[in-house]
């Protein structure tokens, strides 16, 4: 049974481009994939590839302009207010900024407090349960009576998904959660995103643009490139990607050998094109070591190679 099943994802914003012009920003555009229970899918990719935005689609924090989110079941994409707001619940997002998502003006406590007035928890219930949910992630109950400014970046963060976990969820959409903090609290913060994990049977959809990061969770791993999934594999298999860019993205996170020039090198050479005006035939034909004469006018699709894993790309038989 599938818990999130995203089919033809698409959001185009529209630009204005000077008095007349206009031009179409293809910033998700034309996504497919599921997540089962229990299930962690990381989702990497350069800055701009439409990582944000397909996490914000999955909520209904955008509207799409095609496409499918089964959540439960029911099409998020098109389903009533009252059927969204019940589906909420079970759908949580938590962003990279921690301090600009709590509100400063409110206590610790009360920003944890208020999804579960918001969904109709006894107020004799509550305090009780936000003493637990501060205990789950790992802070002092006594927090609670504090500010946002009075805490750490990383206990922010924990704020936060305490707020996250207050309905009990069973998908929590994690944008760069991890990535304003510093490198040691990073691996604290991963760990009980890890812990939670395997306590609630949580699933995650993990966006971050460092690999490193996501295939320690993740347990299987997709790969965004300009508002389409190159690749979707499971993170044990990162070792053996075969599309070019999760090749090049893997290298990457592999420590340089001062011996093997190609490991200086950045992982992928040149800028990524503009999501309004993307190549033909594969978007990254471009920047791609190995693209031939066909690369420019077809378009790979996304197809299975092996069980769970799938490629879009034309040289992979
Ligand atoms: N509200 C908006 N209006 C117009 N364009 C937008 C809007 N939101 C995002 N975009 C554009 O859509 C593309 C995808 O943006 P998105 O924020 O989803 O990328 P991302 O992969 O999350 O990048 P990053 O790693 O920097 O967070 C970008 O070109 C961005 O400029
Ligand atoms: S389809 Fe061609 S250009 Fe695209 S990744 Fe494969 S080899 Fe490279
Ligand atoms: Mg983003």
């Amino acid at each position: 049974m599938k818990l999130l099943e995203v089919k033809g994802l698409v959001k185009h914003y529209v630009r204005k481009r000077g008095l007349a012009r206009r031009e179409t920003i293809r910033a998700v555009d034309g996504v497919s994939f599921s997540l089962a229970p229990g299930e962690t899918l990381g989702l990497v990719g350069e800055s701009g590839c439409g990582k944000s935005t397909l996490g914000r689609l999955i909520l209904r924090l955008e509207e799409p302009t095609a496409g499918e989110v089964i959540f439960e079941g029911v099409n998020i994409a098109t389903c009533g207010e009252k059927e969204l707001r019940e589906r909420r619940r079970h759908l949580q997002i938590v962003f990279q900024d921690a301090y600009s998502s709590l509100n400063p003006r409110r206590t610790v406590g009360a920003s944890v407090e208020e999804p579960l007035a918001n969904f109709g928890v006894p107020r004799s219930e509550r305090r009780e349960q936000v003493r637990e949910l501060l205990q789950l992630v790992g802070l002092n109950p006594e927090e609670a009576a504090k500010y946002p400014h009075e805490l750490s970046g990383g206990q922010r963060q924990r704020v936060n998904l305490a707020r996250a976990l207050a309905l009990q969820p069973k998908l929590i959409v994690c944008d760069e959660p991890v990535s304003s903090l510093d490198v040691s609290i990073r691996a604290q913060i991963l760990k009980l995103f890890r812990e939670l994990k395997e306590r609630f049977r949580l699933s995650y959809l993990f966006i971050s643009h460092d690999l490193a990061a996501v295939s320690c969770l993740a347990d299987r791993v997709a790969v965004m490139y300009l508002g389409k999934i190159m690749e979707i594999l499971p993170a044990e298999a990162l070792s053996q990607a075969r599309h070019p860019y999760t090749r090049a993205l893997w290298r990457s996170v592999l420590p340089p050998d001062p011996r093997n020039r190609a490991t200086l090198e950045p992982a992928v050479k040149g800028e990524p094109p503009d999501p309004a005006n993307p190549p033909s035939g594969c978007r990254f034909h471009p920047r791609c070591p190995q693209a031939q004469e066909l690369c420019r006018w077809e378009e790979p699709v996304l197809r299975e190679i092996k069980g769970g894993h799938l490629v879009a790309c034309h040289m992979v038989v």
